[in-house]
């Protein structure tokens, strides 16, 4: 077999078979294949998407050029979750202790925040002492002994996809739904889950804005999914604006835990609870959805899903008094008013901006070698719909340095948009593929 004769073909839009796709990505791992030829290809997918069919050996090849977790002798239904990325998006700190003081066992391989989303290890990594560095064993260790345990990406982990992604990343090759399937469930799938419930951001903030190709993003990686074996649930929700008040890994760890004490902002609330609710619904502790929010809902109201979580803070070596008081995560040393500039309706703020906005001041990377600023963020006091008057405070900016703070103050400005008409409500989970 020759790559140039599987690209010509991909060219042409002819299908490939699974030998001629297991070969590519094969050769392109172990570095037989250069990174111009898979380019090439890369490229004539992005030109002929590949069908459903080439799509599950993408995944197939993928998945196989790296390490897959083997959880079998843990006794419990392994389910997990994984988001699209987003801004404000703190529901894995949530979920997981929710779902793991039941029955059900927690794998989380969680990223880093990178442009303007942010990653889930580095708002726990913002608790002091909290590793996310683990080994697998230590990893399985934490789901036999406490269900949950959550860390980061490793080498070991479909590497096809670790060197497939930086090249589509330059070469123009991201936006192609079944390469963007291949890569997220080769991971997912890696996890060795027995469920997955996956929540496909669109709107503003998302990765994919229309909501059309969310919908279509969300219903390929359901059929892969399920396709693998899997039982697979997709929520689509909106990323028009941050969810819940607080942007910043230190402010969501505070949020987080805000929520798990039954004290957290609505939306938030809503989003998490649905995603426990079909968490617990795929781990067979549920029956119905209804049953799996009332579970979840019942998981904070007799505090056993915030003692799942101080007992993971203190597994993961983290300051547990987090849990009781916010006094030992990192805080800014000052903090700015920014104020409505007109009265009337928020239309909107501009997830995308906020995001952005929140970067400068030090919560997130521009590359994934740069470190980030924990202690600062953002306390948005109103959301989109609210009326309000010129003047009033519409956030508060935690910050450590003046040059940030009016780099991040300029992208502000563009995030807001104040007028006269009320919006129409957007609800936040727009549509349920299962
Ligand atoms: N996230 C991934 O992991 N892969 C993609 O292709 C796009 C987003």
């Amino acid at each position: 077999m020759r790559a140039v004769d599987i690209i010509y073909k991909k060219r042409e839009g002819q299908a490939l078979t699974q030998e001629e796709i297991s070969f590519l990505v094969k050769g392109f791992t172990s570095n037989e294949i250069p990174d111009y030829q898979m380019s090439a290809f890369l490229m004539a997918c992005f030109f002929n998407p590949p069908s459903f069919k080439e799509a599950t050996y993408l995944t197939k090849s993928m998945l196989y050029s790296g390490k897959i977790f083997d959880f079998s002798t843990i006794p419990f239904p392994k389910v997990d979750k994984h988001s699209t990325g987003g801004v404000g998006d703190k529901t894995s700190l949530i979920i997981a202790p929710i779902v793991a003081s039941y029955d059900v066992a927690v794998p989380m391989i969680s990223g880093r925040g990178l442009g303007h989303t942010g990653g889930t290890l580095d708002k726990l990594e913002s608790i002091p002492g909290f590793n996310v560095n683990l080994t697998f064993q230590e990893f399985e260790e934490n789901l036999k002994n406490i269900n949950v345990s959550m860390m980061g990406q490793t080498q070991e982990i479909a590497p096809a996809d670790a060197k497939m992604y930086a090249l589509r990343d330059v070469t123009a090759t991201v936006e192609c739904i079944p390469l963007i399937t291949a890569s997220i469930m080769s991971k997912k799938l890696a996890e060795g889950t027995d469920g997955l419930v996956l929540d496909v951001k669109f709107g503003d903030g998302a990765f994919i804005q229309d909501f059309k190709k969310a919908c279509e993003l969300a219903q390929w990686m359901v059929k892969i999914g399920k396709s693998f074996g899997k039982k697979v649930i997709a929520l689509v929700t909106n990323m028009d604006q941050p969810l819940g008040n607080k942007v910043g890994n230190s402010l969501e760890v505070e949020e987080s835990i805000d929520v798990l004490k039954g004290q957290g902002p609505k939306d938030l609330e809503e989003l998490s609870l649905k995603l426990s609710g079909y968490m617990l619904l795929l781990g067979k502790v549920a029956k119905s959805l209804p049953e799996g929010i009332k579970l979840s809902q019942k998981a904070i109201e007799n505090g056993k899903a915030l003692a799942k979580f101080k007992t993971m803070v203190k597994t993961h070596g983290g300051d547990e008094s987090v849990v009781d008081s916010f006094t030992c995560l990192p805080k800014a040393a000052y903090k700015q008013e920014f104020l409505a500039s007109k009265n009337g309706f928020i239309q909107k703020i501009q997830a995308k901006d906020m995001g952005l906005a929140a970067a400068l001041l030090g919560c997130g990377r521009n590359t994934i070698t740069d470190t980030v600023d924990s202690s600062v963020g953002f306390t948005l006091h109103q959301k989109v719909g609210d009326k309000v008057q010129k003047g009033e405070t519409l956030l508060t900016i935690y910050y450590n340095d003046e040059k940030k703070l009016a780099a991040s103050m300029a992208k502000l400005n563009t995030a807001y948009a104040i007028s006269q008409k009320r919006p129409r409500f957007q609800p936040l989970i727009r549509k349920v593929i299962s």
